[in-house]
C-alpha cells in the first residue's frame, strides 16, 4: 500500500496533485510520501516487536537525511557502507550506538571515523580490514566492537548483480573458514568480538533464502561458542523484495514470523539492515515528455517517447535491465501504442522502458516513474553533465523539497584550470 493514487484522474501524493509540485519545482524530481515511508518502516520494524532487535536501514538505497531522520525519530539506526554515509546518518540524528558499518572496503580514515563516532559494530570483510582496524583502535587506544561479514553461500534467486551471498561474490569471508578469524579476533587487545553478520542480496521474493542462511549462521554461533566465543549480535542484513511488476514478495510480518521461528530461543540482539522493503515504493520520479517520435527502417518502425529524466537520474532500468511503472500523471483514455521511453543521454542504453505498451502522450506531459524509492536518487550521476534532479517530500497536503536541484554552478564545483594551462607554453 503506497500514498500515490489518482483522484479525480489526476495523480496525487497522499493529498497534493503531483502536477501541482511539478509546476513549482520543474522537472525531473523525486517525490518521496511521508505517510508510506512512515508505514514501510513501521510494518517492518513491528514484525520484530516482540522480540530484541534493530531495525538499521539500509542508508545506500536512499540517503536523503530528512528520510533517516524521520527513522531515526521511529528508533530506527542505520547500515552504512561509507564515511559519507556515516556522516549523513549523525547529521540527521541517527544515534551512533545503532549504526553498524558494512562494506568491504572501508579506509583506515574511514575507520577512525567510525570509532571516534563510537558507532555500535564494525561488519568486517576480510582478515587485512582485521588487523587494518585493530591498529587503528589502537592508535586511538579504544576497542572496537565488531561482528564478522560471514558468507553463507546460500543462492537468493535474484539479479546477479544484486546477489551477494554466494562463495563466488566478493562479501564477506566463507562461513566454513572463519571459525579461524573469530579466534584470531578474541584474541587481539583491541577488538571486541560482538556478533555475526551475513547479507546474501537484494530484492529477494522468497522467504527460504534468509531462513536457510540463518539456520548457518545459527549453527555456527554454537560452534563459536563451543570455543568460547559468545555471540551477542546477529546481523541478517537486508534484502527483501518490494512489487515492481508483478513479483509477489513476501510481507514484512511473513517475513520476520520465519525468522523469528528459526530464531529459536537464541540470546542475542537482531539487526536486520532493510532498504528497498522500506522506500521503493514509497518514492516516484516525475519526469516530463519532452519529444515523441517514430524511427523507421525498411518495414519496421519504432516509437520513442523522450522525457527529461536518463540513466544519470535513475539507472536501474540500464543497469540491471530492472522494470519500472510508468504512468501518466494525468490519466490518460483511448488508444495506445507500443514505445521505448527514453532519456536525453547520448548512449542506446538510455532507456526508463522498452517496448511498452503505454497511453498516447504528447510533448508537456508528465509521467511518473513508480517504485523509484530505493536506489533511485543515491545511484544517480552527473553523467552528461546534468545537474542531479530535486527531492521532495509530502506529507498530507504540504510539501518541502528535501534537496535543491543541482545547478550549472554546481557542476565544476572544485574543478580549476590550471596555470600551466592558461599561459600559452607553445601547447
Ligand atoms: C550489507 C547490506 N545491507 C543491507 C542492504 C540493503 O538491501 P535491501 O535494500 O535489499 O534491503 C544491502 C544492499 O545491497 C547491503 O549490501
Amino acid at each position: 500500500m503506497n500514498h500515490f493514487q489518482y483522484k479525480d484522474g489526476e495523480l496525487c501524493c497522499e493529498d497534493i496533485p503531483v502536477s501541482v509540485i511539478a509546476s513549482e519545482v520543474g522537472t525531473p524530481f523525486y517525490l518521496y510520501s511521508k505517510a508510506t515511508l512512515s508505514r514501510h518502516f513501521q510494518a517492518f520494524d513491528s514484525g520484530f516487536s516482540d522480540i530484541d532487535h534493530i531495525t538499521c536501514f539500509a542508508v545506500k538505497s536512499c540517503s536523503n537525511i530528512a528520510v533517516l531522520s524521520l527513522f531515526a525519530g521511529y528508533g530506527g539506526g542505520a547500515d552504512i557502507v561509507s564515511g559519507g554515509e556515516l556522516f549523513r546518518a549523525l547529521q540527521a540524528g541517527v544515534d551512533p550506538r545503532k549504526i553498524i558499518y558494512s562494506g568491504v572496503g572501508k579506509s583506515e580514515e574511514e575507520l577512525r571515523y567510525g570509532l571516534k563516532s563510537g558507532i555500535l559494530l564494525f561488519n568486517v570483510e576480510s582478515e587485512q580490514e582485521l588487523h587494518r582496524l585493530g591498529k587503528v583502535a589502537a592508535e586511538m587506544d579504544v576497542t572496537a566492537p565488531i561482528s564478522f561479514r560471514v558468507n553463507p553461500d546460500v543462492d537468493p534467486k535474484t539479479h546477479a548483480y544484486i546477489s551477494t551471498g554466494l562463495a563466488k561474490n566478493k562479501f564477506g569471508i566463507p562461513i566454513n573458514e572463519a571459525l579461524e578469524i573469530y579466534q584470531q579476533a578474541a584474541e587481539m587487545e583491541h577488538i571486541k568480538v560482538m556478533g555475526v553478520s551475513c547479507h546474501i542480496g537484494s530484492q529477494l521474493t522468497l522467504i527460504s533464502p534468509f531462513v536457510e542462511s540463518l539456520r548457518k549462521v545459527k549453527s555456527f554461533v554454537g560452534r563459536l561458542a563451543e570455543k568460547g566465543i559468545i555471540i551477542n549480535y546477529i546481523d541478517l542484513g537486508g534484502g527483501v523484495g518490494i512489487t515492481y511488476d508483478d513479483e509477489k514478495p513476501p510481507h514484512p510480518h511473513e517475513y520476520a514470523k520465519a525468522i523469528k521461528e528459526e530464531l529459536g530461543g537464541l540470546k542475542a540482539t537482531l539487526i536486520l539492515e532493510p532498504g528497498r522493503v522500506i522506500v521503493g515504493n514509497a518514492g516516484i520520479l516525475v519526469t516530463e515528455v519532452q519529444y515523441t517520435k517514430t524511427n523507421r527502417g525498411g518495414d519496421k518502425e519504432k516509437n520513442f517517447v523522450v522525457v527529461d529524466a536518463g540513466m544519470n537520474d535513475l539507472t536501474r532500468p540500464s543497469l540491471y535491465g530492472a522494470f519500472h511503472s510508468i504512468i501518466p500523471v494525468k490519466e490518460k483514455e483511448g488508444t495506445s501504442q507500443v514505445v521505448d521511453i527514453v532519456g536525453p543521454i547520448c548512449e542506446t542504453g538510455d532507456f526508463l522502458a522498452k517496448d511498452r505498451e503505454f497511453a498516447q502522450v504528447e510533448q508537456g506531459d508528465l509521467l511518473a516513474v513508480m517504485s523509484a524509492g530505493a536506489y533511485g536518487f543515491t545511484m544517480s550521476s552527473n553523467y552528461n553533465s546534468r545537474p542531479r534532479v530535486a527531492e521532495v517530500m509530502v506529507s498530507g497536503d504540504r510539501f518541502a523539497v528535501i534537496r535543491e536541484r543541482e545547478s550549472m554552478e554546481s557542476l565544476i564545483q572544485g574543478e580549476s584550470i590550471p596555470e600551466f594551462l592558461e599561459k600559452d607554453d607553445g601547447r
